[in-house]
């Protein structure tokens, strides 16, 4: 939190580190920022290019090994993450989504065009009962994003009825009819998605208007969801100011959403290529990732100005990397290197700093869509290099944010002059102490010396790559892997020596 903000200035404004000079971490053990959300590790799966079809349903009749129409490779992947929760159907997608197309037998779906992601075919296979049976499967909360620019308030309450209510109702017995006895539990409810653009570029007043209507009238069976209004993107952090003005607002929510994509150049017209760009971009893609630390803070700002709930959380709900996709890929498709793999951590280092107030986040998105865990190709799959990071940064889920500082080395690329390293660290359950630390210097390793408070033994991960942009493909999946590294605590430090290019996350145990 303030504490990793203040180690980032420190670290601009002292320039002070060469290469290989020892960066002392201190950690403060003795209280707690808060409890990391296990709901910040959360994934997003909107329905764009392959990430639905392909990426996670095939259907039961594929020759890809599937269960129910899920496919299975992509499942146990997804399963050893530890998910959360998903939040689906959009995304500028979910304004355009009625949820009837997609109930009842897979012979009378629908079939549609996806007008907001190229016109490509949406034959709704997936739909209600696949979306809640996959949650199911991973064991991860349901996150879902209701169609305010295109649907009604009826539309909407007769989904969340069907899905939420156990007694006797046409709609819950319409839902038994397709197969599902028992009713569905919904966690989060997100009404509009990106008002301000996608979602029918509304002013402030009237979303707010919209929204307080929807809240009111959309009920559930079971306890409720939790309701996320639909806020600004890092840029128009005004907008969501004024839709906060109207009068009941706070108390028909429990959150607001903050947007914010990690551009290359930050150039929506150009923003980069995911592979072979120069070294500037590493640069500039890291410049651009660090104001997602101003975007929260400033966003906090916001929210503290008024007297709401403590519990008003902020929900990053669409974050990560966007590249120009490549000619003749499917919509949103992008490979993923080393160089998203910092970008991952980098922001989970920030969320772990500001544990107290961030409730969700959702990194955009799971599969062949955006900065992807995974990536398929017919019967191929591959694990990206964020993927791993997800998977290294498990044991944070639920810890306890511990604060952080350090004064660290920076590095030079051009003009531009960056803060090196970035870290966090968290007490879980059962007593051990999990540090992560990014390298984020393109050229050069950085030694640092942790304190091993009090512990005796110590597990080091690192994830690494041989250049900028080293990546898995499906020729060669394994490029990008963690491997464990030998490190022993001596005089109660830990010493090591951080890759260039490189994510470590260390666990101190047994004291
Ligand atoms: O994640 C891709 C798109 O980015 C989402 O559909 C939209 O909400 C945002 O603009």
């Amino acid at each position: 939190m303030r504490t990793m903000q203040s180690a980032l200035m420190a670290t601009a404004l002292l320039f002070c580190g060469t290469a290989n000079s020892e960066t002392t971490i201190t950690i403060d053990d003795q209280g707690t920022i808060g409890t990391i959300a296990p709901e910040i590790y959360g994934q997003f799966l909107e329905h764009v290019g392959t990430q639905v079809y392909d990426g996670i349903w095939v259907g039961e009749h594929s020759e890809i090994q599937n269960t129910d129409g899920i496919r299975d490779d992509v499942l146990d992947a997804l399963t050893k993450l530890d998910i959360p929760v998903i939040r689906w159907p959009g995304g500028c997608y979910a304004d355009l989504y009625h949820w009837r197309d997609g109930v009842g037998p897979q012979s009378d779906r629908t079939a549609r065009v996806n007008m907001a992601w190229g016109g490509t075919p949406e034959p709704n296979s997936f739909g209600t009962h696949e979306f809640f049976e996959l949650a199911e499967r991973l064991g991860a909360k349901t996150y879902l994003n209701v169609n305010l620019a295109s649907g009604t308030v009826q539309e909407a309450s007769d989904w969340l009825e069907y899905i939420t209510f156990d007694g006797d109702s046409a709609l819950a017995n319409e839902r038994r009819a397709n197969g599902r006895d028992a009713a569905w539990r919904l966690d989060y409810l997100s009404i509009g998605n990106e008002t301000w653009g996608c979602g029918g570029h509304m002013r402030p007043s009237h979303y707010a208007d919209l929204y307080a209507q929807w809240a009111t009238i959309l009920k559930t069976g079971g306890e409720p969801p939790k309701k996320i209004i639909s806020g600004s993107h890092e840029g128009n952090l005004d907008y969501s100011d004024q839709v906060l003005d109207h009068p009941d607002i706070s108390n028909l929510s429990d959150g607001i959403s903050l947007h914010y994509y990690t551009l290359p150049t930050g150039d929506w017209a150009k923003k980069g290529s995911a592979l072979e760009f120069p070294k500037l971009e590493w640069a500039s893609t890291l410049e651009n990732t660090l104001k997602m630390e101003t975007a929260i803070t400033e966003f906090l700002d916001i929210i503290d100005a008024r007297d709401l709930d403590p519990e008003f959380g902020l929900y990053v709900d669409e974050w990560g990397m966007w590249v120009d996709g490549e000619v003749g890929a499917p919509a949103l498709y992008q490979q993923n290197t080393i160089r998203d793999a910092i970008v991952a951590s980098w922001n989970l280092n920030i969320f772990h700093a500001h544990a107290d107030r961030i409730a969700m986040t959702n990194i955009a998105q799971m599969v062949n869509v955006l900065q992807a865990m995974i990536l398929t190709d017919g019967p191929d799959m591959v694990l990206t290099p964020t993927y791993h990071v997800y998977e290294m940064y498990r044991p944070f889920q639920g810890a306890q944010a511990l604060a952080v500082s350090f004064t660290g080395p920076t590095f030079n690329v051009g003009d531009l002059t960056l803060p090196a390293l970035s870290a966090s660290a968290a007490r879980n359950e059962i007593d051990e102490i999990i540090i992560a630390l990014t390298n984020a210097d393109p050229g050069k390793s950085h030694k640092v010396e942790i304190p091993a408070l009090g512990y005796s033994k110590s597990e080091v991960r690192v994830l690494a790559g041989d250049k900028l942009d080293s990546h898995n493909s499906f020729s060669a999946p394994d490029v990008v892997h963690p491997t464990t590294i030998d490190s022993e605590i001596s005089s109660g430090q830990l010493k090591l020596e951080l890759p260039p290019r490189s994510i470590s996350v260390i666990i101190l145990s047994d004291k």
